[in-house]
């Protein structure tokens, strides 16, 4: 059903939702363990969509630990306070959602897990989305993210490499996940 509501969006708003179907479950399992979200106190989700990635996430996360997500499209979004009751979702764009008045006094995320289509985003979006929630992730704490196979060959997704070395720490890949559509592999690296 996810699969039916996300292409549909896709349809409407192809610039922002960026793919044709939602991560596999062996995509996010990969993300989660990637992120160790299985040890974060906290975790930010970026652009969870219809809550494929959510779903490991809340799997693999301890119970005491708090959850934030970011997604943009309001469809999304209402479908995701449904599924995960017990998270908390907040509708705006990464590069907007004022984090100061969310976090606690020297209060910053264990994890990122993004979900967002970055070589499909302009460079300054993707600059602005960086410099505004790359300072609020603990240090030493990590980002995940993913990218297709093949298209990260392309100049956007050999750019947006360059940048998450330049901006992060020992930045990874994993092996490719040819079960998701399309098959992709998660970037790990960690905050300076
Ligand atoms: C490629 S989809 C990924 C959805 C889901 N995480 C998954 O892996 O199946 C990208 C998601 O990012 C959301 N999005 C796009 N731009 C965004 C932004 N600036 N801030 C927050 N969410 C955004 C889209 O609405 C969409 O839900």
């Amino acid at each position: 059903m996810s699969g039916v509501a996300f292409f549909r969006e896709y349809l409407k708003n192809w610039k922002t939702v960026g793919a044709v179907a939602p991560s596999s479950p062996a995509l996010a399992r990969r993300m989660a363990e990637s992120g160790e979200v299985w040890k974060a106190g906290h975790v930010l989700e970026l652009g969870p969509g219809t809550g494929s990635l959510t779903a490991a996430v809340a799997d693999s996360m301890p119970h005491d630990s708090k959850y934030l997500g970011i997604e943009l499209n309001t469809d999304f979004t209402g479908r995701l306070r449904q599924r995960f009751p017990s998270l908390r979702f907040e509708n705006a764009g990464a590069q907007d959602f004022d984090f100061d008045a969310y976090l606690g006094p020297d209060e910053r995320f264990d994890v990122i897990i993004s979900g967002l289509p970055w070589a499909a985003f302009p460079v300054p979006l993707q600059e602005a989305i960086l410099d505004h929630v790359l300072p609020k992730l603990s240090p030493g704490g990590r980002f995940v993210t993913f990218a297709y196979y093949g298209f990260h060959m392309l100049p956007a997704g050999m750019k947006f490499r360059r940048t998450l070395h330049e901006r992060l720490h020992g930045t990874e890949t994993s092996r490719v996940v040819w079960g998701n559509l399309p098959p992709a592999f998660v970037y790990v690296a960690r905050a300076r």
